[in-house]
């Protein structure tokens, strides 16, 4: 039998949706999605109503997804001036320093006022509708200013992780064709300076479609200015003029890029529209994590990821809600430090991802137990499978085991969630992210496309479309219609395994694709391939994910050298060290292998299954090997790899 934890009376009393109006809602907006969305609309405050709801197709000749295509609004109206005046002096963010003690306070008032300002800058720059404005900031709260600037004035933004080195950076503003970037002086993390103007400044150097770069003073350290293009975030902001007309723009036209590994090396800039994602986001961030007013709701996820475009910055800003942002990490200056800001700020809804919660599982009790968590009613979990062991950790010393979890699947090109447990209606069940959202009809299909139904185990599909749902790649639709649509017609393929229970519970098993989820974090296989294999001693690459304890997945490399390059520790440490620089660390590898040649069939393709097979210890069972060109690789694959396990338990 499986463990099951029921909704608690009391919870279920209280939240906008509970088990009878789950079912109710659910069939409603599956039968009649279109009335269903309608009503769902009516969240935002639209300038001009649309007359019709939605619009697509998903024949991969004539591929075509139109949410409330022919009205129009205005993002920042529907995320900062709508809450005005009522909720002037009352706090929008609640941001806490990596440092302890350093912390601010920024009212709604005041966001309006920041958002306006910026606007007439980047305008006053020559930003207007439709340009990309690249954003390169630490978590703080000028990010959420930056985001809101932009779409404004119905510019795009496109935010790059502040932990991706220069050579990321650039190849998104490449693609995107930024005209402006906003980054700051320098972040901080984890007690140490990321040197963000000095990676802006090399990315930028040959990138002609930057004109200018805003730099926010974070830290204040003295960094080169370039005259003429760059200029400083607070001068520039003062001088500004306090009220920009907001922009009408269509339903349709985009809102941001949001840059996401795929299974080649190059990174796809998924497209964001902004009436279909608004809907969605919006009412979806209150449903899931059942927000009352005067909630208090915390996202720990970094401000790069479309966890934190969603559900951290549009979610709380659309509903009115009161943020805490945190800049630093969970670990620093100790082990208690998010317990301890849970505490000082009474934090009810608190979202983060498995990896920091396996890493502070560590630590023990002890860290929890110095703070009074009491103020806690739901948690969040996203961006990986949550181990049950895990789950049960979150669940009964976090949460104290009041707390229901919201175990929330969904990717950057879904915008929003599509599967979870809504935490007054659905029980729980450890690390099953459970049922479907309202709108979204999941489907589990083999190889040849057949749906399967009851308990079964295949990829994870949804038929249909739901608004929040990226329209296209930049500049490349014919990827987003081949990646996406065309494994499995008229269904959208995730790229993920997924099992389904008889209860119709969904557990994701992970990718299925080459793609690998570190610590919540996609990286493609082959655009860590191509980072090892321009290593001046490198002939040839192979990487696969293997599990890993604390990430999830780790990164395996398999290195073959070139010819006479001897192998040594010091070249190892100069790999990981050239793939951090070159993509970030959150890319390094855990594990490089030397391998004198890799295993591949006749036709030079190389055999991923059994790489993977032997970088999870499984030395056995690989499956039909007569397609190997020279068996003796696979041996001394194996064989290199049982002398390191060997060596690292002596
Ligand atoms: O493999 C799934 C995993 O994260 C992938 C999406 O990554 P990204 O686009 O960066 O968005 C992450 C945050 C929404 C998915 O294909 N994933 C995300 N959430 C879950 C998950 N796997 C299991 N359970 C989840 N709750």
């Amino acid at each position: 039998m499986s463990e099951i934890y029921p909704v608690p009376p009391a919870f279920a009393a209280r939240a906008h949706v509970d088990a009878a109006a789950y079912d109710r809602l659910y069939r409603q907006s599956v039968e009649d999605g279109e009335g269903f969305w309608r009503g769902q609309a009516a969240f935002l405050e639209w300038m001009r109503p649309f007359t019709r709801v939605s619009d697509t197709n998903f024949d991969p000749a004539d591929l075509r997804i139109r949410w409330f295509a022919d009205g129009t609004l205005n993002a920042s109206v529907n995320c900062v001036d709508r809450h005005l005046p009522a909720k002037a002096d009352k706090p929008a963010i609640l941001w806490e320093g990596d440092t302890p003690g350093e912390n601010r306070m920024v009212t709604w008032g005041e966001l309006a006022d920041k958002v306006n300002r910026l606007a007439n800058v980047l305008k006053g720059l020559g930003v207007g509708k439709g340009d990309v404005v690249a954003v390169y900031l630490p978590v703080i709260p000028e990010v959420m200013v930056a985001m809101m600037a932009c779409v404004r004035i119905g510019a795009v933004h496109t935010v790059v992780f502040s932990g991706f080195s220069s050579e990321s950076l650039a190849n998104r503003i490449e693609d995107s064709q930024a005209k402006v970037l906003i980054t700051a002086d320098e972040g901080h993390r984890g007690g140490r300076v990321v040197p963000l103007k000095r990676n802006a400044d090399v990315a930028v150097a040959g990138q002609p479609s930057i004109r200018h770069v805003v730099v926010v003073r974070r830290s204040g350290a003295p960094v080169p200015v370039t005259p003429g293009r760059d200029l400083w975030y607070d001068e520039a902001t003062v001088a500004a003029d306090p009220w920009c007309e907001p922009v009408e723009v269509g339903a349709e036209d985009p809102l941001f890029i949001l840059y996401t590994s795929g299974s080649t090396g190059k990174p796809k800039g998924l497209v964001h529209t902004t009436g279909g994602y608004l809907v969605h986001v919006g009412t979806s961030w209150r449903i899931i994590f059942d927000w009352h007013e005067g909630d208090l709701f915390w996202c720990t996820a970094d401000v790069g990821w479309v966890t934190a475009h969603s559900y951290k910055i549009y979610g709380p800003l659309l509903n009115g809600a009161t943020s805490v942002m945190f800049e630093g990490v969970p670990s620093w200056p100790d082990s208690s430090r998010w317990w301890s800001i849970i505490e000082k700020h009474g934090v009810n809804i608190f979202y983060t991802a498995p990896t920091a919660l396996r890493s502070l599982m560590r630590e023990g009790e002890g860290p929890v137990r110095k703070h009074d968590l009491s103020s806690l009613r739901v948690l969040g979990s996203v961006g990986e499978p949550i181990n049950p062991e895990a789950w049960r950790w979150y669940h009964s010393v976090i949460g104290g085991g009041r707390c229901p979890i919201v175990d929330n699947y969904w990717q950057t090109e879904t915008g929003a969630v599509l599967l979870v447990p809504i935490p007054g209606a659905i029980p729980n069940k450890p690390g099953m992210a459970a049922q479907p959202y309202f709108g979204i009809r999941p489907e589990v299909v083999d190889a040849d496309g057949n749906t399967l139904e009851g308990a079964a185990e295949g990829n994870m599909c949804f038929r249909g479309s739901w608004p929040g749902q990226a329209r296209t790649i930049l500049h490349d639709h014919e990827r987003f219609i081949r990646t996406y649509f065309a494994p499995y017609p008229g269904r959208f393929f995730t790229g993920d395994g997924v099992k389904r229970d008889a209860d119709g519970y969904y557990r994701i098993s992970g990718r299925v694709d080459d793609v690998i989820n570190v610590s919540g974090h996609r990286l493609g296989t082959v655009e860590l391939e191509s980072a090892i294999s321009s290593h001046p001693a490198v002939a040839e690459a192979a990487v696969v994910g293997y599990p890993h304890e604390v990430k999830g997945q780790g990164v395996f490399a398999y290195v073959t050298l070139k010819e006479e390059v001897p192998e040594s520790e010091e070249l190892r440490r100069e790999i990981i060290e050239w793939v951090r620089a070159r993509i970030g660390p959150i890319a390094s590898p855990d594990i490089v292998q030397w391998a004198p040649a890799l295993p591949k069939n006749r036709a030079g393709k190389i055999l991923r299954r059994i790489l993977t097979k032997v970088a999870a210890n499984q030395f056995d069972n690989f499956g039909d090997t007569s397609t190997v060109a020279d068996p003796a690789v696979v041996d001394d694959i194996v064989r290199r790899r049982q002398t390191h396990l060997a060596q690292e338990k002596a």
